[in-house]
């Protein structure tokens, strides 16, 4: 099926793989890959770029329109570590961007809508193991404050305006691709590369704490069965649950002891500990199996598995 799509904030951790998947689906060109900065080499190479702000309403209008575009991927975001660093930035940032896509739909200018939440839109008062589609959400990061604020506005914008915007509350993403930015998750994917180069990590979080988290080929797997989903199928207008697993640094590093028996880590907690301590340690995404047929494909040992073949060809 031929379809114009954009995927904004391109150059990001699952920009990168999403781009070049969608690439692979629907043809290069029908592609279009932007970003604020310039990204990776396969990416820039693969298919068309722009340079975009995504709070600038009509920079993404002309984009739109000139590409013609039907469906747009938002993923342009700041993540949460940096978002308590920059509150004020975050927020503009993260609901500007949102809020300009979901009125170019709402004027009929986009068909269809992709914008990722996260686990962060959970808080101190919800329940923790397994936590449910739908729970106590009192969010106490600027990030999570964003991302909550932006799934009712998908809802509202669906149920007011018929706007089709889906969305998925990302756990925390590994991927070898591109490196994450600014995340409390992000030690998951730091400790891979400093176990090949360094045989040892420092890590910001305390030896247990454990937070739900999914390998990325899941991940862009999921954003796109989603999309693909008749609209029928799609129940939760805010954003689903997603789980593939959930492991703590401890035992991440035993994971990676399988491959690399002389790694070390030592524990240092800094400010994201205090994060990871509102988060969920699990996540119940039975409402995403029900609906359109969520299943993982990637548990710790095969994501282990994966980063280190992956990264150790740069080594
Ligand atoms: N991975 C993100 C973060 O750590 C959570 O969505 O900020």
């Amino acid at each position: 099926m031929q379809k114009s799509i954009l995927i904004i904030g391109a150059c990001g951790q699952i920009g990168t793989e999403l781009t070049l998947k969608l690439r692979e689906l629907y043809g290069e060109e029908c592609v279009v890959a932007s970003d604020i900065r310039e990204g990776s080499d396969s990416l820039m190479q693969s298919g068309p770029f722009e340079l975009l702000d995504a709070t600038n309403y009509e920079a993404v209008e002309d984009v739109i329109l000139y590409h013609e575009i039907e469906e747009v991927y938002l993923m342009a975001a700041m993540l949460s570590a940096t978002a308590e660093k920059f509150p004020e930035r975050a927020w503009n940032l993260n609901m500007n961007s949102l809020f300009n896509v979901l009125n170019l739909a709402k004027e009929n200018k986009i068909n269809k809508i992709f914008w990722p939440s996260s686990i962060a839109v959970f808080g101190p008062n919800t329940p923790r193991d397994m936590t449910p589609q739908n729970s106590i959400m009192e969010p106490s990061t600027v990030y999570g404050i964003s991302k909550l604020s932006g799934e009712r506005w998908c809802e509202y914008y669906h149920n007011k305006y018929n706007v089709d915007v889906r969305s998925l509350r990302y756990p925390g993403l590994i991927s070898w691709k591109t490196q994450p930015g600014g995340g409390t998750t992000d030690y998951a994917v730091e400790i891979y590369h400093d176990a090949l180069s360094k045989g040892n990590y420092q890590c910001f979080l305390k030896e247990d704490t454990k937070l739900p988290m999914m390998f990325m080929d899941d991940a862009i797997r999921a954003a796109i069965e989603l999309m693909d989903s008749d609209t029928g199928q799609i129940k939760v207008r805010s954003s689903y649950n997603l789980g593939a697993m959930s492991f703590s640094p401890k035992e991440i590093s035993e994971s990676i002891k399988q491959w690399l028996p002389d790694f070390s880590i030592t524990y240092q907690p800094d400010f994201r500990q205090s994060i990871a301590d509102t988060w969920p340690s699990s996540i119940d995404d039975s409402k995403a199996k029900e609906d359109w047929n969520w299943a993982a494909e990637f548990d710790l040992t095969k994501t282990t598995a994966e980063m280190i073949n992956q990264l150790s060809k740069n080594f």
